[in-house]
């Protein structure tokens, strides 16, 4: 008996021993939702390691994880469609969102039948359309309160992930987040401790420093790496998680492949700061966002004068009263050593569909060089 216990154990310590070695692989991840223009069959998987299918919801009556039905059908294909192109790219499915009803997600944290009935059924939706892990992106908690209650929930979220794998005889599902470029969003703390136990690893979300509906007085470099002097910047937010307790190796940079598009007061000032006047619209209506394609193709429509900064590492471009703010192959390029030599687990690109031929994905990929192939 005593000695069957001892194998029992010896048993679950070597496969946690592999499954740990599993998930220190890189992360070279990419979100996509159904209406961004890009087919599923489409997708270059090959560029990934780690592809986010985006985005299920909350039912706020039921508490319960459930797909919308526009969203059934390319949810269902989503693992097997992206595993046809690469065997061992890894597939989550993403919960929540900038969009979602944030205080519907702080009601369902508050008891233990509701965290209850949202996880059980996120673990049975994911496990019954085969993604292998699942992403929270609560954007963003509230209240001190909410904070709390996210901090239980991933504990909850966890200890049931880890059941299911020892009851199923699958590999655990992964669990990430999406979070914001600190620890510390609205005035709020994250729950770090937990966020560090509980999570696989973290989206750090390090783009949207500055647009034209939150910062419309003067241009900026929406996601720079670096800025010595405001330190709003990729390089302080991942900095700023370490310091609160999060490994490197837990830290997975954002990478935009969008920018925005300000309008210029004076079309002869056109420098990083300069006064502007809100979005231009060149970009999107609603928030004066244009996908890196978008951008690509307005520089050649407007013979646009590129410009980029290797202090902070990031682009820009104008034209007439037209500026904008994005990531070009040398950011991205430069942004991916920066992960590789900080030893973060990796990058992720907010969306796939944004790029132009996979311009930005290829660069990304190849800077890191070849991946070691996932733990099966
Ligand atoms: C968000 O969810 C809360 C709680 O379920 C609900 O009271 C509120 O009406 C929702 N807001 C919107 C805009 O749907
Ligand atoms: C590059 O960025 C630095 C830091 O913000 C700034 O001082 C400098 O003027 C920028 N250069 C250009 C050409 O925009």
């Amino acid at each position: 008996m005593a000695n069957f216990i001892k194998l029992f154990f010896l048993f679950f310590f070597f496969q946690q021993l592999i499954f740990s070695n599993g998930q220190n692989n890189v992360v070279k991840g990419g979100y996509w939702f159904r209406d961004s223009g890009l087919s599923l069959n489409n997708i270059d998987s090959t560029l990934f390691t780690h592809l986010f299918c985006a985005f299920a919801n909350l039912n706020p009556q039921s508490n319960q994880l459930v797909i919308s039905p526009e969203d059934q059908d390319s949810f269902r294909q989503f693992t097997s469609i992206v595993m046809r192109k690469n065997p061992s790219v890894k597939t989550l499915l993403s919960i929540g969102g900038g969009r979602a009803n944030r205080t519907a997600y702080g009601i369902m944290a508050r008891t233990t039948n509701s965290r209850k009935s949202f996880i059980d059924s996120s673990i049975k939706l994911a496990r019954q359309l085969g993604f292998h892990g699942l992403d929270l992106d609560w954007e963003y908690p509230e209240s001190t309160i909410d904070m709390t209650n996210l901090g239980i929930l991933l504990d909850d979220f966890r200890a049931a992930i880890n059941t299911e794998a020892r009851n199923s005889g699958k590999a655990s599902l992964f669990l990430t987040s999406a979070v914001s470029n600190t620890p510390r969003v609205n005035g709020l703390n994250y729950p770090v401790q937990s966020v560090a136990r509980n999570l696989d690893w973290l989206n750090v979300m390090s783009y949207d420093f500055y647009g034209p509906n939150w910062s419309p007085s003067q241009t900026n470099s929406h996601a720079q790496l670096f800025d010595p002097v405001s330190h709003v910047s990729g390089s302080d937010g991942t900095a700023s998680w370490i310091q609160a307790g999060v490994s490197a190796q837990k830290l997975v940079l954002g990478i935009p492949f969008y920018g925005y598009a300000w309008q210029l007061v004076n079309a002869n000032n056109h420098g990083l700061r300069a006064p502007a006047n809100g979005k231009s619209n060149a970009g999107s209506i609603d928030d004066g966002s244009m996908t890196y394609n978008q951008i690509k193709n307005y520089i050649v429509q407007n013979r646009a004068t590129t410009v980029y900064n290797a202090t902070i590492v990031g682009d820009y471009c104008y034209s007439g009263n037209t500026w904008i703010s994005y990531d070009d192959t040398q950011s991205v390029r430069n942004k991916v050593t920066y992960v590789k030599g900080r030893k973060l687990r990796g990058y992720f690109a907010w969306h796939v569909a944004a790029d132009q031929n996979w311009l930005l994905s290829k660069t990304a990929s190849q800077t890191w060089g070849a991946s070691p192939q996932a733990v099966k």
